[in-house]
């Protein structure tokens, strides 16, 4: 299959002139800087390049290529990556004081555009895998149980997969939204290379009405650099659009919109036996590692990623160790690493080097680590499956607040959102009624060091809360 890339053969022309920059931006073809040849591709919305919010040309030849490949009859590219699309879609779905329901572990980005769209949230606790205390999937049960409990919500937001790369029962949410005439959004930032090739199918393709891909996280694309697919009806549309166009810079990166490009093509040229040879070479890869004592391997759908726990030692213990020998993980939490593999064959070679600095990682880790205490997680919201916020939005911009020590904040209302990062998932959002699992979880994360981003004073174990009865 022939290389088919719009935007970078048309940045190739341009460069080809050999042009002299009298335009935006500032470092004039990369002539100010001493830094490697990218800056040369750093151009604007120059003739025969497009434009970016209104494309006739290599852009929209790039997006004609990137629907054929996802078999989407509307795509979007995204320059501020899945967050932006989060808040397009949500946009495009919902208008201000309408309801949504929520998948209560979804990425920041998500609470961030609720909150500034108004748009209520009905949020609906994932099942927790028992063993593990690792989170899975929104249930029908629940989705039907928000459904009963908060009627008249206007679409359903879930994430599939989850960071662990464990793929929802799409077809079954499908099938449930649709029956309620509900849209199905997804957050499939993580699964830009899911597809018929990789052996795991996108939630495009199972029917779900839009679903946004972090082309730049597992595809070889720039960070940034995302995308959208779409069924929305005609007038939803539009509404998208228009958001797009408000949320998107007025001046995109063509050095992000090339390797959009190229990443699009990177995935095109997948084949199941491809594929399945690439994976046959992870499989051996995860195999050796299983044979550590202590070393226990979970994967999910996502058979490029796993998740790392070693016995009796914090994530965190493991993660350091790996950075000593150079493997650099995505994130640890709790007990255990996630770690992203690359989504190209791995040599043998390469496959007995890694396990050789796994192995001496662990020797490290014995000799260093401070031991874990067990601890499993427990859901947030304890035995609460579907949940409000505790007030509005309007309330939470006028209440002032107070600080209280973290066992005095539970049964309040939180003033602030605390995120551990990554990966990015609140523990506690604004204008939700603290319970005790998030204080408990709050408090292990603070004993094994997770960074936590939010919370003025969590430092000294306090947090802003609404002081009911004081404040409106
Ligand atoms: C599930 C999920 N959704 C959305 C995002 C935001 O993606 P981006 O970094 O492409 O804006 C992330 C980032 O980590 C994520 O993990």
């Amino acid at each position: 299959m022939k290389h088919e890339l719009p935007i970078v053969h048309a940045l190739q022309r341009h460069l080809d002139r050999t042009p002299i920059s009298w335009h935006v931006p500032g470092h004039k073809n990369g002539t100010l800087t001493h830094l490697p040849d990218f800056f040369k591709w750093d151009v604007t919305e120059l003739p025969g390049l497009d434009d970016f919010h209104h494309p006739e040309e290599a852009i929209a030849d790039a997006i004609a290529l990137l629907q054929k490949v996802y078999g989407a009859k509307a795509s979007h590219f995204l320059v501020n990556g899945s967050t932006v699309g989060n808040w397009a879609m949500l946009a495009a779905t919902a208008t201000r004081g309408e309801r949504v329901y929520v998948q209560r572990n979804s990425h920041k980005s998500v609470f961030n555009a609720l909150e500034w769209l108004r748009i209520e949230p009905i949020f609906l606790e994932p099942d927790i895998h028992e063993e593990t205390g690792i989170s899975g999937h929104v249930s029908r049960e629940t989705l039907k149980e928000a459904f009963t409990k908060y009627p008249g919500g206007v679409g359903v937001f879930i994430t599939s997969p989850t960071y662990y790369g464990e793929a929802a029962d799409i077809t079954s949410l499908v099938q449930l939204t649709a029956s309620h005439g509900l849209p199905l959004l997804v957050d499939e930032a993580h699964g830009a290379h899911f597809g018929e090739a990789f052996g795991v199918r996108s939630a495009f393709e199972l029917g779900a009405t839009a679903v946004v891909q972090s082309a730049h996280k597992t595809l070889p694309a720039l960070t940034m650099g995302a995308w959208m697919h779409e069924r929305f009806s005609e007038k939803m549309r539009r509404k998208l659009q228009r958001a797009l166009q408000a949320f998107q810079t007025s001046s995109p990166s063509y050095l992000l919109l090339a390797s959009l490009d190229y990443a699009r093509s990177y995935r095109e040229q997948w084949t199941v036996r491809g594929m399945s040879e690439v994976q046959a070479s992870h499989n051996a890869f995860i195999e050796a590692l299983q044979r550590f004592d202590h070393m226990t391997v979970l994967r999910f759908d996502d058979w490029s990623r796993m998740t790392l726990t070693y016995e009796g030692y914090s994530g965190d213990s493991l993660l350091h160790a790996l950075r000593a020998v150079q493997l650099d993980a995505e994130f640890a939490l709790g007990d255990h690493v996630v770690c992203i593999l690359p989504l190209r064959p791995l040599a043998k070679s390469e496959q007995n080097d890694w396990v050789h600095r796994v192995e001496r990682a662990i020797q490290m880790m014995k000799s260093e680590g401070i031991p874990l205490k067990r601890y499993i997680e427990q859901p947030i919201m304890g035995k609460i499956q579907v949940s409000a916020l505790a007030c509005s939005y309007e309330q939470l911009e006028q209440a002032t607040g107070m600080f209280r020590q973290l066992d005095e904040c539970i049964g309040h209302v939180s003033l602030e959102t605390i995120i551990p990062y990554p990966p990015g998932i609140p523990l506690i959002v604004r204008g939700e009624r603290i319970t005790a699992e998030q204080v408990l979880r709050l408090r292990h994360y603070q004993t094994v060091a997770v960074h936590l981003q939010g919370g003025e004073q969590l430092q000294r174990g306090a947090l802003r809360v609404i002081e009911e009865g004081f404040e409106g």
